[in-house]
């Protein structure tokens, strides 16, 4: 390298310099860069004023600082060539003036010579950019005139032949600026000439072009990509304002009964759509359950027709950025025949009598069907041929009355079967059966309560029969006792008569009436008395009365020709016994008595 190796030179050459420099002072050429190799600089030999054919005998020789010698000494023209291919931009890769240096010796003279020898430029080098495919991203809502820098290109040649302008090519939405920067630089901006609209257009393909001042001009480019960043401007839009589903009644838990769908166009994150219901204070959000993600409505928990039949939801789709639709979903529920037709018997008689009127009502109906429209609506008929018929009452109430008399001799007792039917498809029925006696008139005045006085009235007849079976009981012991204690009396009265020659039957029969009576008043009062003191009383009377035990040889009673004729001589006498003894015993063991 020809540089300035001052202190080298002076070690080299240190005599010599004080004399050439101020004799000769220098020589100065120029010779364009990237010259191939020999060619001409400057006529030396000529310019120095040396004798060429004395020139190499001379010891003339170049010599360049460095490695390379650029140069050369052609040494039968006495011409400076170049001994390389010069390359202005790596040699002087920062200076504008590139200047080497070299000095021509002439050893016989001890003479030296400087040579500068400026490389001269040529537009070798196009501008260049560092990257050729630059992205930039632009938000849409950016204000038209907004500056983004982009990068320079580079030239490494200088002056003219360097960079020297830029343009920008693509799209209108763009313009260029060029600043100049504080060295002279030239700083290439992209302006936003037009509002962006991503939905428009979300990319802008530019072209960057440096040029420099070369002849022929020598350029660069770069493509510039713009990404227009998305700027949540919309909000999502429900494909319906209103979605409207009609679902029958069973459809199965777990079905999707309608998808909602919104549409953002919005990039990224903006243009994510979930999908909520509207938190309702209502049942809906445990019956319904919204897909986030896919809008999917599905049913939760079964439909009763009959407990809701209808449904309006509202349902968000919102956005990342915010931003929301909402619409609504009517959501009907149809009625299926699921409901049997319900009858209640609200009253009924069991029997009838014959002679009933005709329309006498033998029961009061209700009927229902939980289904609504024609599943709900419900007929009424009787089965068979029965003299009956059904008369609508209020609403849904219907008479079951009769349609004639009846004869109970012809049918005594009717079931009859009310059938009720929904109108659907198929439609559902049920039945009762009202089971009716037929009375005979004569049974009829047997009323529910005249029966119970007919109990009571039984019951005393009853009573009042023992009783006067037991009073004719009594009388006929007494008369029994009578005649006996008469026959003794006309045993004495005709012993009597036949001493005194009285009739003996005029006594008898007034006595004898006398003493029954007596007895009978007696016995009467015993058995009103007894329920005080039966037991003094009976046995005072009883034994009182009883006549003495009779003789054995005495002839079986008149009455109860049932009792055993052969007493034991240990019996008393055995009516009297059965008939006291049973009061007796009722409080003491009854060997007190008779
Ligand atoms: C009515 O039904 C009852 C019980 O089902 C039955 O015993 C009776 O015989 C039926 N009467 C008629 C007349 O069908």
């Amino acid at each position: 390298m020809c540089s300035a190796g001052r202190r080298q030179r002076v070690l080299l050459w240190g005599v010599l310099l004080a004399a050439w420099e101020a004799a000769w002072g220098q020589l100065r050429y120029s010779v364009p860069e990237e010259m191939p190799k020999g060619s001409f600089v400057g006529d030396v030999a000529n310019d120095l004023g040396l004798q060429l054919p004395a020139l190499p005998d001379r010891g003339i020789r170049v010599v360049t600082e460095g490695r390379t010698q650029y140069f050369a000494l052609h040494g039968k023209t006495g011409h400076l060539v170049t001994a390389e291919r010069i390359d202005r931009e790596q040699l002087c890769r920062l200076v504008e003036k590139c200047v080497l240096r070299c000095e021509l010796i002439v050893e016989g003279e001890m003479q030296v010579y400087g040579i500068e020898v400026e490389i001269m430029d040529i537009n070798d080098n196009a501008p260049s950019f560092k990257e050729i495919e630059v992205e930039e991203r632009i938000s849409e809502t950016t204000v038209p005139g907004s500056r983004f820098p982009l990068a320079e290109a580079h030239d490494p040649d200088s002056g003219q032949n360097s960079l020297q302008s830029y343009e920008l090519s693509g799209d209108e939405h763009f313009s260029l600026a060029v600043q100049t920067g504080p060295d002279g630089d030239q700083r290439p901006e992209l302006v936003l000439a037009k509002a962006l609209d991503r939905e428009e257009a979300a990319f802008h393909e530019l072209v960057l072009r440096a040029i420099d001042g070369g002849d022929p001009a020598r350029t660069g480019t770069a493509r510039i990509r713009v990404t227009v960043r998305d700027a949540n401007d919309n909000a999502p839009v429900f494909s319906q304002a209103e979605y409207t589903v009609r679902v029958p009644e069973d459809v199965p838990v777990g079905s999707v009964l309608v998808t909602v769908t919104a549409t953002d166009p919005d990039e990224g994150l903006n243009g994510h759509v979930k999908y909520s219901m509207k938190k309702a204070k209502d049942m809906a959000s445990h019956i319904f359950h919204v897909d986030a993600e896919t809008g999917e409505i599905t049913l939760l928990q079964s439909f009763d027709f009959e407990e809701g039949n209808f449904y309006e939801l509202e349902v968000q789709a919102r956005d990342d950025g915010d931003l929301f639709d909402m619409a609504k979903v009517l959501i009907t529920v149809t009625d299926i025949n699921d409901n049997v037709p319900e009858i209640s018997v609200r009253s009924a008689l069991n029997e009838i009598s014959e002679d009933a009127p005709s329309g006498t009502v033998v029961a009061l109906l209700h009927v229902h069907d939980h289904d609504s429209g024609a599943n709900g609506e419900v007929r009424c008929s009787l089965d068979g041929n029965v003299p009956f018929r059904l008369e609508k009452s209020l609403e849904d109430y219907y008479r079951v009355v009769t349609a004639r008399e009846l004869d109970r001799e012809q049918q005594s007792e009717y079931n009859v079967t009310v059938r009720a039917s929904d109108g659907g498809w198929p439609a559902l029925q049920s039945s009762r059966v009202l089971a009716l006696r037929v009375l005979d008139v004569n049974d009829n005045p047997a009323e529910p309560a005249a029966s119970l006085t007919r109990w009571l009235v039984l019951a005393v007849a009853a009573v009042s029969c023992l009783f006067l079976a037991f009073l004719l009981l009594l009388l006929a012991l007494r008369l029994r006792r009578w005649r006996r204690s008469q026959q003794q009396q006309q045993l004495l009265a005709t012993a009597g008569a036949a001493l005194r020659g009285v009739p003996a039957t005029r006594f008898v029969g007034i006595d004898g009436v006398r003493a029954f009576l007596h007895s009978y008043s007696h016995d009467v009062s015993l058995t009103a008395d007894s329920r005080k003191s039966h037991l003094r009383f009976s046995a005072a009377s009883c034994c009182d009365t009883l006549p003495a035990r009779p003789p054995p040889d005495e002839p079986a009673p008149l009455l109860g020709d049932e009792e055993p004729a052969s007493d034991s001589p240990a019996d008393p006498a055995p009516a009297p016994v059965s008939s006291c003894g049973q009061f007796v015993s009722a409080k003491r063991p009854s060997r007190i008595v008779c």
